[in-house]
């Protein structure tokens, strides 16, 4: 198959790089981020997550976040909503979209919602119907589809079953996440082949953590199976609360170097974005995670 000419990315860096900060950030920070980002040319920004402030402190000031940005036009802010609850907090904070999310593997289903897969997937019943009276867009995620943290392997066949079932139920692209980054290209490349058996590729996204530093070769693998949706976070911030050791998402200006050394076009200025993420990481004071970054904010000192 050859490659996609075009790629959009889904920004995660607020929500899936933010949340796992133990440290306070100034709600002022966050929103600078958010509007960073968005002047950089992302048009797709995870911005928040409306879930129990018990579960991830750093998430309770979404509403806020969303209240203090400055909407552009074409860019679409969206929120994690794991129950009606969540989506109804969202849709008062006037997002464009939200996002279900479900595993494939029942232990990290456990950990991460407190609930089966199953009663996952019921619980995500009323919300999508709630949502679609809004005519909200709703995304779908599938944890662990390469690993889970506590199981270890996870068949394909699992993954498709709850990407398939989440389709059903009204999500309009399904996000498959490797939540602790362990996969490898051959994997990668036989989950999409298994899960593209129910649903169209074009409505696949690749989410990939880069604990074991693969993230960019399983990203080159999901392009040739023909997926053309990737989420990413600026700096690489984050890892997951929920999956120890776990590091963030695949570096955002990374994968935008990728997508341009390969001709595909993402929208996105990849100098802007580096200043982004170089200044969340001054303010959070953290290394930033992003090689490209590194080098290219070197390069210009
Ligand atoms: P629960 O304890 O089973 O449910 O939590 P509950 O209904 O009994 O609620 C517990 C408490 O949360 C109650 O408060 C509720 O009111 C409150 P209390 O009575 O104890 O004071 N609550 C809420 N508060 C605010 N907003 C809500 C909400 N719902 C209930 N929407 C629940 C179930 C799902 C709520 C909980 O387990 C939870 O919030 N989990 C969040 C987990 C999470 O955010 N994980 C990180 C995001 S997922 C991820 O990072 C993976 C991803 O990136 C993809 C990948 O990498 O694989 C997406
Ligand atoms: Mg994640």
């Amino acid at each position: 198959m050859s490659l996609p000419t075009q790629v959009r990315l889904v920004e995660v860096g607020p929500r899936d790089g933010l949340q796992n900060e133990a440290q306070a950030i100034d709600l002022a920070d966050k929103i600078r981020l958010v509007d960073d980002l968005a002047a950089a040319g992302l048009t797709h920004i995870e911005a928040g997550s409306f879930v129990s402030p018990k579960w991830v402190p750093q998430m309770a000031g979404s509403a806020e976040v969303l209240a203090g940005i400055q909407r552009r036009p074409g860019v679409r802010y969206s929120a994690l909503t794991p129950n009606l609850r969540g989506l109804e907090a969202a849709l008062q904070a006037g997002v464009d979209e939200v996002a279900v999310f479900a595993a494939a593997s029942e232990s990290f289903s456990q950990r991460n919602i407190n609930c089966s897969i199953n009663e996952s997937l019921q619980r995500f019943e009323p919300l999508m119907e709630a949502a679609a009276r809004h005519n909200l867009p709703v995304r779908g995620y599938v944890s662990c589809v390469l690993g889970c943290p506590y199981e270890g392997d996870i068949a394909p066949t699992a993954v498709a079953r709850v990407a398939k079932a989440l389709t059903e139920m009204g999500c309009y692209e399904i996000s498959l996440g490797d939540t602790i980054g362990v996969g490898t290209p051959n994997a990668t490349r036989r989950l999409i082949e298994t899960v593209a058996r129910d649903l169209p590729r074009e409505r696949l996204a690749g989410h990939f953590h880069d604990t074991y530093g693969q993230a960019l070769a399983n990203i080159y693998a999901s392009l040739l199976e023909g997926v053309a949706v990737f989420d990413s976070s600026v700096a690489g911030l984050g890892g997951c609360p929920y999956a120890q050791g776990a590091t963030g998402n695949v570096a955002s200006e990374d994968v935008l170097y990728l997508l341009h050394g390969l001709g595909i076009a993402t929208g996105v200025d990849l100098q802007r974005l580096a200043e982004a993420g170089q200044r969340i990481c001054q303010r959070l004071g953290r290394a930033n995670g992003s090689r490209v970054a590194r080098a290219l904010l070197a390069g210009r000192a």
